[in-house]
């Protein structure tokens, strides 16, 4: 059974009006505030950092979600932890100690996760996966919103959930890019705890109805 948990990606909500679309999260059916993080190095794209997490984290009812999408994570991640973050995903191909970083974002007291790109195939978690509290199988080529939904996704998540289920069952299993009202419904059934979905729900004209759409999906 999917947990059915969705994380608006705050990386498309309106940036000059952030507290406005802080509230309408925290007033709307979404359980988690996604925020992507992007260095410009990892990713082609550069997003924002620790003042803008720390205002959300001012505001949020629900917890914070950080997606790192740049090299060296394990340099920030006492400052993520003391930012008000939760939950912290790493990618598996920017961590060449990935182990020890998993290590280090759980000693900190937050929930550890590992992402991959969409080139990189689910066998690869094998020997972290009862380490980590979640995966985050990405079904876009990270750096951008917007993109659109890369088919393949939802076989790798039906993969990462058997491979869970005969290494840990607990691991929750997260699905970013390209995720809206259509698709939801079938990534929930191959096995994806938290949605991800930033311009479905920001780009929307009523974006807390978009939400509960998803949720209901
Ligand atoms: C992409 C980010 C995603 C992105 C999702 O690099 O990791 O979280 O904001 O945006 P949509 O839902 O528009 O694909
Ligand atoms: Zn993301």
């Amino acid at each position: 059974m999917s947990k059915n948990l969705l994380a608006p990606s705050m990386l498309s909500a309106d940036f000059g009006c952030l507290q406005k679309d802080i509230e309408l999260v925290n007033n709307s059916a979404a359980d988690i505030f996604h925020l992507d993080i992007m260095d410009g190095v990892f990713v082609p794209n550069i997003s924002y950092g620790f003042p803008v997490v720390k205002a959300i984290a001012k505001s949020a009812k629900k917890p914070l979600d950080a997606h790192l999408m740049i090299v060296e994570p394990d340099k920030y991640i006492d400052r993520f932890a003391e930012s008000g973050v939760e939950y912290l995903s790493v990618h598996y191909e920017a961590c060449p100690h990935l182990h020890r970083t998993v290590q280090h974002i759980k000693k900190s007291g937050m929930k550890a996760g590992v992402a991959l790109n969409p080139h990189s195939p689910v066998c690869l978690l094998e020997d972290i996966m009862c380490e980590a509290d979640f995966i985050l199988i990405m079904s876009v080529n990270p750096g951008f919103g917007g993109q659109s939904f890369i088919e393949r996704a939802i076989e790798k998540i039906r993969k990462a959930k058997q491979m869970a289920a005969a290494l840990n069952p607990e691991i929750l299993i997260e699905v970013d890019g390209g995720v809206c009202a259509e698709n939801a419904g079938m990534l929930k059934g191959a096995g994806a705890d938290i949605l991800v979905a930033g311009s479905a729900v920001f780009s929307s004209k009523d974006p807390a109805k978009a939400i509960e759409m998803i949720k209901g999906a």
